[in-house]
């Protein structure tokens, strides 16, 4: 399956690199295709993982994860095109200096899910980038959470990567 990833820091490429071991393929959304940083993820990543300008990537696949640092999610999502897709939303509502900046009268994912047009989830929000290459442990699996309304996005994210143990709900059980 190709998956944009908009946001290619540490959870996007740690989550891109990830698919494309399980021979899924990532397409990394770039805002500046002179920036030496995607040619070296995309050598990482493998053969089947591609750079591209962030509507490029995000049209041209079925599901689209958004790994931006929040005071630049909104206009990703704008210069990416609305993401009309299934939606896969990392993204945490964090100040620079990491309080909340919402999330008691509202949350992140409801402000998200207002901004994207399509079917969104949040999910691999709540554990560390380093937990996503590797979700294995000799204790067992790491935990992932994922909520939101469309069933296309809360059964999407359980299966990728599949070594996840799956706890879903929608947004108004995890108020
Ligand atoms: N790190 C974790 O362990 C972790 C865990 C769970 C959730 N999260 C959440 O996941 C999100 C990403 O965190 P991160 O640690 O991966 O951050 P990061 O390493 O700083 O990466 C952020 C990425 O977003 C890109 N970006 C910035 N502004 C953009 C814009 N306007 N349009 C498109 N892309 C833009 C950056 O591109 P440039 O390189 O070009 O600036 C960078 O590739 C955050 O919301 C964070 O709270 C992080």
């Amino acid at each position: 399956m190709k998956i944009a990833v908009i946001g290619s820091g540490d959870v996007g490429g740690a989550l891109g690199k990830g698919w494309e071991k399980q021979g899924h393929s990532a397409r990394f959304g770039v805002r500046d295709k002179s920036d030496p940083k995607p040619a070296a993820l995309l050598q990482e990543a493998g053969s089947n993982a591609q750079a591209a300008g962030m509507k490029e990537a995000a049209q041209s696949t079925e599901v689209v994860l958004l790994a931006t640092l929040w005071p630049a999610t909104q206009e990703a999502i704008r210069s990416a095109g609305n993401l009309a897709g299934i939606l896969l939303d990392c993204t945490n509502p964090l100040k620079p200096d990491l309080p909340l900046e919402i999330g008691h009268t509202t949350s992140g994912a409801e402000q998200v899910d207002g901004w994207a047009k399509g079917a969104g989830g949040k999910v691999f929000n709540t554990t560390g980038s380093n937990n996503m290459e590797n979700s294995s442990y000799p204790g067992g699996l790491v935990t992932m959470f994922h909520c939101g309304d469309d069933a296309r996005a809360k059964s999407a994210p359980g299966n990728w990567p599949p070594t996840w143990d799956s706890k879903p709900s929608t947004l108004e059980e995890s108020r």
